[in-house]
């Protein structure tokens, strides 16, 4: 039967730590030239409605490496910016593709688009989660830290997609989470009360982001307006302010804490360029593993 990548729900926590494992080796296989062709005649469809450097590219070089090819389908330039159903389109996409990577706003259209369709269908980001990004995030944190399960992880600033994820993540592995967020910009309840129901989440949230990162092995930060929220982000800029990562909220952290951020930041606001470039920061490592672990999820979905 075929498996969807739709949250961080949709796998174990042993099938997340294979992934782990595999991403990590198809690293280290890729830099030994020795990463073999798996994905030989096999293609991966991106249908896209909002902007993506990394979530893009990343997957179509995964793709390449392992043999196989892509194709980049920008929503507004298909049927179904004239009105094409979704479930249509999946079961066409179907007939054509392998699998299927999606970056929409309505997480609904995600799960329509997997209910209908016939091959893998994987979340590139939504308004409610972003599980390729925390995938490779937690593969960061192995190479970094070793156990997940002895980290403490902060997440400051928005209660956004990549939160969510981060809560689904803890759901599944049980390290703990501080959360730390202005008032009327918490993770949703939903999101929140599933990982307390189902998971084994430890969770903690604080008004004050100081409180949060106090024992943090990991600290996390996100943009204040996300995709679709562009008409928010002044108003944002000054709600957010005290929610900034900058030297001196590093400093009420272990020294040994690592930064990190999805990508793209905005310099300034969320983080500063100085931490975002000092010694802590494993920016740019996050945004190469995109790249193997993705890779790992592909030979997972497809190649078996
Ligand atoms: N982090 C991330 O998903 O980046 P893109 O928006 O560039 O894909
Ligand atoms: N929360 C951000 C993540 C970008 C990768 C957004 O949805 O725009």
């Amino acid at each position: 039967m075929k498996r969807d990548f739709l949250t961080l729900w949709d796998v174990s926590a042993a099938e997340i730590f294979f992934l782990i494992d595999q991403g990590i080796r198809l690293k280290q296989d890729w830099a030994a030239g020795l990463l073999k062709p798996v994905l030989q005649q096999k293609t991966l469809g991106l249908l896209f409605t909002k902007p993506s450097t990394r979530t893009r590219v990343s997957f179509e070089a995964a793709m390449h490496r392992l043999g196989g090819s892509c194709t980049f389908l920008n929503i507004q330039h298909t049927q179904l910016s004239r009105g094409e159903p979704l479930e249509d389109t999946a079961r066409v996409l179907s007939r054509y593709l392998d699998a299927l990577v999606v970056r929409t706003y309505d997480h609904q259209d995600v799960v329509t688009l997997a209910r209908h369709a016939a091959i893998p269908v994987i979340n590139g980001l939504t308004d409610l989660a972003h599980p390729c990004q925390v995938l490779s995030d937690l593969m960061t944190v192995v190479e970094k830290k070793k156990r997940l399960e002895d980290q403490v992880v902060a997440w400051v600033g928005d209660g956004n997609n990549m939160a969510h994820s981060w809560i689904n993540a803890s759901a599944r592995l049980g390290f703990r989470l501080n959360i730390s967020c202005p008032e009327g910009y918490w993770p949703s309840a939903r999101v929140l009360e599933r990982a307390r129901r189902e998971g084994i989440a430890d969770i903690g949230l604080y008004e004050n982001p100081a409180e949060a990162v106090r024992d943090a092995t990991v600290i996390n930060t996100d943009v204040w307006a996300s995709m679709g929220q562009e008409h928010e982000a002044e108003k944002r800029r000054s709600v957010f302010r005290p929610f900034q990562v900058n030297a001196a909220l590093l400093a009420k952290a272990p020294r040994d804490a690592i930064v990190m951020h999805c990508l793209p930041a905005h310099r300034g606001e969320e983080i500063t360029a100085e931490v975002l470039e000092g010694p802590q920061s494993v920016v740019f490592d996050q945004a190469e593993n995109r790249l193997h672990a993705q890779a790992a999820l592909l030979q997972w979905l497809l190649a078996s």
